[in-house]
């Protein structure tokens, strides 16, 4: 067991204007109060049940929300009622009278969390955006911010205050379950899209959450994103200096942006489970990060310390070491020996009361910032924009920008709308395999029965071009009743068959839903049936169109040849059978980029920003040590029904100080006959360094629309230091030397003049 002892903390830098009134309340506060406070429990415990089950539809049972909120004086819920999403007034009518004892027992609100992950995922009828990985893919952090907004103003309708988004982990393991969760394989490109996001929920100001707000929560801190084996929830192994410069880089932005909570990372690294990190919580988060907000666990993951990772032998001394590392709030969620078990460890010293007052302040300014105490409760019928057909656009919007086009051989799209389709392929008419997991239920596996607004690709395809046109033969279907991974007999015949009628095949394969650790895969080509599904129709001649619909980045290699245009959906939300149809007809013009690199083969998983020696030509000589990281498709890949011509990358300095503003100017022309958005990255190599240069970084990207033969110059703006990287003694370098800029096919050299190494990590 690690040591249990009473660890030290550090005081944040907060700029709160609640600090008189928090010390007044909390020293009024007995312990219990306090420790109430820092306790979040699942809401499964204050429901009716019988036979264990909720009954239906969900009620609260008084004796269990007296104990919980009365006798325990719990600070926090969580989570669902009954594992599947509720309307608004429900959530009402249950929050506000939680709320009720809860202020009545200690006249401290008590705050509800939930996973409202892309849009409101559980309150019934709200807006489903894609999922993130498909925000990342549209590079246009504006999206994001409005994307956020909805989900905050939906997620406040249901009364709700707190939402456990957005994840900041980066998806750079292509197997891990949780990949299409990530903004995205780039450290830069989630900082952006995680600043947009937080300032979508909480707005510009973190001491004035307004009403159509909610707290954010950034997570999972930090370095979940990568673990070893591909599966969720096992160790990664990240050396200090590449933690620091990609993995606690968008965490470091978003905290800048105002972020009110964080929470903590379920797994391990470096051999240490996160939850008992105090280096990684109280040093660099608390301390190097100044965050002034709250730490929350992830689920049970303080128990887990002793039941799962072995570094406490029994739960009261896993709660010991988690608080001590810098836990402020346990996410506990059944367990209620919690309290107890803290009350003795602060009564025998193990835990000081400084840190239980850390915790507790840190949790009621998030109340405060949020205006409980002004305001503990809302009403769902003041929210009269509730799914409204702005925040349906803004989906739609989203999703016609995420959708990226890989291939498409002798343009055969746009299709003609007279073509004769056959639609086929598992993915095709169903509303859970767009929007994916936390959809309605953890594994998004009610989402068929419930979503209503929303329309799936086959019946998009044959509102656009007449259910005449469009032949439906799925040829595999999903278990829907089963495992994500599971698919029914083949009736891949049928669908060859069919395709005898069609002037071409449109392909839906990909993913049934998952979350979390059941999306565990031990093989990350496509199934051997969607496979051969393709390949059986292939033998037909008629041209294939592969419509990717996915979590992650499935092995297609084999089945790529025979296909003439590839699109990759990912998990676009309700609206994403809509913005298909559009871009397979020429009404959108596609603009997604990929947000991550597409493997090609099983055995060769890599990141755009690789090393050198990953690619390399053969040496001269004997030996012919060469390295080839081919993928199937690159970071940032993304085709459109027009073409992009760049001119003229200039800069203002060719020579530069670590303290020098750099602008950069390019100019962009559609050279194409029909307008179209592009997002314009910007990357940068350093030549030599002290240790091994990435192979390129995106240091900037800007997303514009060009009509036919329109020209915009754009310009780039970046502070000479965000050029910098993590060295060997976990600071940020800025070394002396050459940089090459691209953007497009422009390429321009610039050097740096001076090296600089700033000694703390904000740079301040
Ligand atoms: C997930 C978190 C989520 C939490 C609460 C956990 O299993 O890892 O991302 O916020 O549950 O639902």
């Amino acid at each position: 067991m690690i040591g249990c002892m009473s660890y030290s903390f550090t005081s944040p830098k907060e700029d709160s204007p609640y600090e008189n009134q928090i010390t007044q309340l909390m020293s009024k506060m007995t312990l219990d109060e306090k420790i109430g406070q820092m306790s979040q429990f699942a809401v499964d415990l204050l429901l009716k049940t019988k036979d264990n089950v909720p009954v239906e539809p969900v009620e609260l049972d008084k004796t269990k929300v007296d104990y919980i909120l009365g006798h325990l004086k719990a600070g926090s819920i969580l989570n669902v009622p009954a594992g599947v999403t509720q309307y608004p007034v429900t959530w009402e009518k249950l929050i506000s009278q939680m709320q009720q004892v809860a202020i009545k027992t200690t006249g401290i609100p008590m705050i509800y969390g939930i996973d409202a992950i892309h849009g409101g995922t559980y309150t019934r009828g709200a807006t489903f955006f894609p999922q993130e990985i498909g925000m990342g893919a549209t590079f246009d952090p504006e999206l994001v911010y409005k994307g956020a907004q909805v989900t905050a103003y939906e997620t406040r309708a249901s009364d709700i205050p707190w939402n456990f988004s957005p994840v900041l982990d980066m998806g750079r393991n292509a197997c891990w379950p949780r990949m299409w969760e990530t903004y995205s394989e780039d450290a830069y490109l989630n900082s952006q899209m995680g600043v947009a996001c937080v300032e979508g929920y909480q707005g510009k100001d973190r001491n004035k959450i307004g009403m159509n707000n909610v707290a954010a929560c950034l997570k999972h801190f930090v370095g979940y994103g990568v673990p070893v084996s591909g599966q969720d929830r096992t160790p990664a192994q990240i050396p200090e200096n590449e933690l620091r410069e990609r993995h606690l880089k968008s965490f470091a932005e978003a905290i800048k942006a105002g972020a009110l909570s964080v929470m903590v990372n379920s797994s391990i690294v470096n051999a240490e489970p996160v939850h008992a990190n105090h280096y990684l919580l109280t040093d660099v988060l608390k301390g190097e990060l100044h965050f002034d907000g709250v730490v929350v666990t992830d689920w049970q993951d303080i128990n887990n310390l002793y039941i799962r990772d072995h570094v406490a032998d029994n739960d009261k001394n896993a709660i010991c070491l988690a608080i001590n590392a810098g836990i402020d709030m346990a996410m506990i969620p059944y367990d209620t020996l919690f309290c107890k078990e803290l009350k003795e460890l602060v009564l025998e010293k193990k835990v000081s009361m400084a840190r239980i007052d850390d915790a507790v302040r840190r949790i009621l300014r998030m109340k405060y910032r949020l205006k409980l105490f002004e305001k503990p409760d809302w009403n769902s019928s003041d929210y009269t924009n509730f799914a409204s057909e702005d925040h349906k656009k803004t989906a739609k919007d989203a999703a016609d920008e995420s959708i990226t086009l890989l291939k498409n051989s002798d343009n055969i799209l746009p299709l003609s709308k007279n073509a004769k389709i056959l639609v086929t392929g598992p993915n095709a008419n169903s509303m859970r395999t767009l929007n994916g997991g936390w959809t309605d239920s953890w594994q998004g596996d009610k989402t068929d029965q419930i979503e209503t607004t929303g329309i799936t690709i086959l019946k998009s395809l044959q509102n656009k071009v007449g259910v005449s046109n469009v032949i439906y033969e799925p040829g595999v279907t999903y278990n829907m009743n089963g495992k994500y991974h599971e698919e029914n007999t083949l009736d891949i015949a049928k669908a060859v068959a069919a395709a005898k009628d069609a002037d071409v095949i449109i392909a839906c394969v990909g993913e049934n839903s998952y979350a979390e650790t059941p999306g565990n895969l031990n093989d990350l080509q496509l199934s051997k049936n969607q496979q051969q599904l393709v390949t059986e129709l292939a033998k037909t001649g008629k041209p294939i169109i592969l419509v990717l619909n996915e979590g992650r980045p499935r092995i297609i290699s084999d089945i790529e040849p025979f296909t003439k245009a590839i699109i990759d959906i990912y998990l676009p939300g309700s609206y994403g059978g809509l913005a298909l149809a559009d871009i397979l007809f020429g009404d959108v013009n596609p603009s997604g980029r990929l947000p991550f690199t597409y493997p090609k083969y099983t055995n060769l998983l890599t990141n755009y920003d690789y090393k050198p020696s990953e690619n390399r030509a053969t040496m001269d000589g004997t030996y012919f040590y060469a390295a080839d990281n081919t993928v199937q498709y690159s970071f940032g890949s993304g085709l459109s029904y027009t073409t992009f011509e760049y001119s003229d990358l200039t800069v203002n300095k060719t020579h530069f100080k670590p303290s020098d503003d750099l602008t950069f100017a390019v100019n962009v022309k559609n050279n194409g006959k029909v307008a179209g958005k592009n997002a314009i990255l910007m990357f940068v190599s350093e030549a030599v360094a002290s240790i091994t240069p990435d192979n390129r970084r995106l240091r900037a990207f800007n997303k514009i629309e060009l009509t036919p033969g329109e020209t915009k110059t754009i310009t780039f703006k970046i502070k000479a230091s965000d050029l910098s990287f993590i060295g060997m003694d976990n600071k940020w370098h800025l070394e002396k030397g050459l940089f090459i800029v691209h953007v497009g096919n422009q390429t321009l050299k610039i050097y740096n003049d001076a090296t600089k190494i700033w000694t703390t990590y904000m740079k301040d």
